[in-house]
């Protein structure tokens, strides 16, 4: 029976139902079944779920709901819902891959979502911290950002960004088949091994290789979409994850987070010298931990101060483009308070002088242009 004009009002309204997970229509996913409505205004929708029990289940039936009973003439709605076939998944599976084979790399050459990997020498100097932070002022500007924990030893992006529980474990990615849906927080889709073990205090122990699998695995089976940015949080140093980020994401631009610490500069500059050798640009330095205000107005400079110049100085030597000082972001209780009850300053506290700084870096590299740069441009010269 084809729909009434009404049962088809009823599914374009329902195109401003997004999937929470996947981010797109639902109508795009096809996962509106049959639609009608009776002589007396009453609507029933079928919806058709990628899985079992699925977790945004409540959200997309609630948003039906609303969806369905604010067109005109809809006076009462019934949603049956349902699970999608085998083949029905399949098919919604390649769509999204949108012609990408499977296990393919999301962020190849041809892509043009900027990758930026957060790497320091030295540990603890915040780039967690700084990569959450810097991810959310890019979403609430408008860009569709992604993160990629690769600190699989030291994981800690799921705690700063609220993903977890009261015991400190992150929640298990929804699949689609053998597609991950990343959980999203504060607008960011983020991936990280926290979301595969089983204890907040699990300890990973495995080395290069294992290592390589799972951040070649994050960039392939992860479903992010089209993004317009993607943080990658290194473990401090210049290890196996460096270099396998630089094998398997050679368009990744890197920042490096220095602190105040003169001392520390020669570390922070191997750091950036690796991401060289690896074939990575390094587009700025973020100075984390300086100079704290105190009340009557002095500067706690705990750290020292100058460090970051001094890391942007010696990696600009002999560059053909300068390697700028980014931001210097000033030591913060909010800052740090935030990461540990997993809410982002940037979002709770914006006036918080850390968190201006770290909105003003993510103001500058949303405005950079979309580098060409080693991209295919599928021209050919006569
Ligand atoms: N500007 C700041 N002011 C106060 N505390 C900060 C600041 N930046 C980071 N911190 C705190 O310092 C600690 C280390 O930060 P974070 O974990 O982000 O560093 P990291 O470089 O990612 O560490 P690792 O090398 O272990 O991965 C955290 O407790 C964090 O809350
Ligand atoms: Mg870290």
């Amino acid at each position: 029976m084809p729909e009434t004009a009404l049962a088809g009002a009823v599914r374009s309204a329902l195109a401003s139902v997004l999937d929470p997970e996947i981010r797109k229509p639902i109508t795009e996913l096809d996962m509106v079944g049959d639609v009608a409505v009776d002589e007396d205004g009453r609507a029933s929708v079928a919806i058709k779920l990628t899985i079992v029990g699925c977790p945004a289940a409540d959200a997309i039936e609630r948003d039906v709901r609303t969806a369905t009973a604010a067109v005109p003439g809809v006076s009462g709605v019934a949603v049956d819902v349902t699970v999608m076939t085998p083949a029905e998944r399949r098919a919604l599976t390649e769509t999204l891959r949108a012609g990408r084979p499977a296990r393919g790399q999301q962020f190849g050459p041809d892509s043009l979502t900027r990758v930026y990997a957060v790497t320091s020498g030295k540990g603890g100097v915040g780039k967690s911290t700084l990569t959450a932070n810097l991810a959310v002022a890019l979403a609430e500007r408008g860009l569709r950002v992604g993160i990629v924990d690769a600190d699989v030893h030291g994981f800690s992006i799921p705690g700063i960004l609220g993903l977890t529980d009261a015991d400190g474990v992150a929640p298990r990615p929804t699949r689609v088949d053998d597609m991950i849906l990343p959980p999203v927080a504060y607008g960011v889709k983020v991936v990280s091994i926290g979301m595969f073990v089983d204890s907040a205090s699990a300890a990973v122990a495995w080395r290069g290789p294992m290592l390589h699998r799972t951040i070649q695995q994050f960039l392939s089976d992860v479903f992010f979409g089209d993004l317009d940015v993607l943080l990658l949080d290194l473990p401090p140093g210049t290890g196996d994850v460096a270099i396998s980020v630089g094998q398997l994401l050679p368009g990744a631009e890197v920042l490096v987070v220095t602190t105040p610490q003169p001392a520390a500069a020669d570390v922070a500059e191997r750091s950036g010298v690796v991401a060289r050798q690896t074939g990575q640009k390094v587009i700025g330095v973020i100075e984390n931990m300086a100079g704290l205000v105190q009340p009557d107005g002095s500067v706690l400079d705990l750290f020292g101060s100058g460090g970051g110049a001094e890391v942007a100085r010696r990696l600009s030597a002999g560059q053909d483009e300068e390697v700028p000082l980014l931001a210097s972001v000033p030591l913060s209780i909010p800052l740090r308070a935030g990461g540990d009850a997993g809410a982002p300053i940037v979002v709770t506290d914006p006036a918080d002088p850390a968190a201006a700084a770290i909105r003003a870096v993510a103001e500058r590299l949303s405005i950079r242009p979309r580098g060409l740069t080693g991209r295919k441009l599928g021209l050919s010269l006569r």
